[in-house]
């Protein structure tokens, strides 16, 4: 079957790691299935991978992506939920498995005309959202979804700053949080957010109207002194990614005087991503796509991604 993998790392050439054409057919364990992919999108995870961030290297080749929607093996339409983990380790959750790893870390990921998953990571894919929208899912709305909804101490009404607003969790965060009445504003080098819905746009580092309630953190260290500025006393901060480094300074100072949190994020549950689905098809919102394109020019995606020349999810259709 025709797949895209991981042939090396390279760090500074990221794209010169990527192998195109024939490998062989998914073994499928025990408990597994298979799916055939019809669309897969990208995830900045899959550039680390590249460059050799949480993937090992006697893992390699390794076959790209986490997120997926297509057929399972009765020809039913379905979502790949991307976390493989044991759910009763730890109350139902398996992102808190200790042992858990992302599709593309310890198994073959998405981008390959065939998958093989545990059973219970197929979820129904809703017939009001395409192939190409379901697969934007799995990890970037998936990780907004539980940030917004589960891991930030607000609700609707509440005002949220969500940094760097061109990235794939970013754009999932404004669309989500407009939807469920949250005050969304946004900063950014770019002016599209405003597309998004976002109430207000903000350069990078601007000061702000007022303080806000939370702040979603996906930049890290380009960001991070700012996100602490801009929350009220009492307010969140929560992070799930660090594109720009993960070491700022913690202004601890800041964080124990005016009574600051912050909250790790990471994916979540099936259940999540079973209700994200439901959320999307109840409200009306679809992932912002910024291009489609066959796998069979998977490297095209890539370079866009590495250059930041994005808005939107990256979808690769088979
Ligand atoms: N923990 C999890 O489960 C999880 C899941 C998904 C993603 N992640 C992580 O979250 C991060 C975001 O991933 P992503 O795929 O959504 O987006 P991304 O492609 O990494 O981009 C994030 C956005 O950050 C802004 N940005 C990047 N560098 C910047 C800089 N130096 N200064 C200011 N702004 C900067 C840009 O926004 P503007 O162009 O609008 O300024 C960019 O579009 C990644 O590190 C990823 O690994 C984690």
């Amino acid at each position: 079957m025709f797949a895209v993998t991981a042939a090396r790392f390279d760090a500074d050439n990221p794209i010169s790691a990527i192998e195109l054409g024939e490998h062989g057919d998914p073994t499928v364990p025990d408990g597994w299935t298979t799916v055939t992919v019809r669309a897969a999108s990208l995830n900045h995870h899959d550039v680390w991978s590249l460059r050799g961030v949480g993937l090992s290297a006697d893992r390699l080749p390794m076959i790209l992506g986490c997120d997926a929607a297509g057929l399972d093996e009765d020809g039913n339409e379905v979502v790949v939920h991307a976390v493989i983990g044991d759910p009763t380790v730890a109350g139902g959750d398996e992102t808190l498995d200790p042992g858990r790893s992302l599709l593309s870390e310890r198994y073959d990921g998405t981008f390959a005309e065939r998958l093989a998953v545990p059973r219970r990571n197929l979820v129904p894919k809703p017939a009001a959202l395409s192939f190409e929208e379901a697969a934007c899912l799995p990890t970037a709305y998936l990780t907004a979804f539980r940030m917004l909804f589960d891991r930030a101490p607000i609700g609707p009404g509440s005002t949220v700053l969500v940094q760097g607003a061109g990235g794939g969790v970013a754009t999932a965060l404004i669309l989500l949080g407009r939807a469920a009445g949250y005050r969304m504003w946004a900063t950014s080098r770019s002016e599209h957010a405003l597309r998004l819905g976002a109430d207000q746009v903000f350069e990078t580092g601007a000061r702000l109207p007022e303080r806000v309630d939370a702040v979603m953190e996906t930049v890290g260290e380009a960001t991070w002194a700012h996100s602490l500025r801009a929350l009220k006393p009492g307010g969140a901060v929560v992070i799930c990614g660090a594109t720009s480094g993960s070491a700022p300074p913690a202004d601890l100072s800041r964080m124990f005087f005016l009574q600051l949190s912050v909250i790790g994020s990471t994916m979540g549950s099936r259940d999540e991503l079973g209700r994200l689905l439901t959320f999307c098809e109840q409200s009306g919102v679809r992932p912002l796509i910024d291009r489609a394109m066959p796998l069979t020019q998977a490297p095209d995606g890539f370079a866009a991604m590495i250059k930041g020349d994005l808005f939107g999810k990256v979808v690769f259709t088979l």
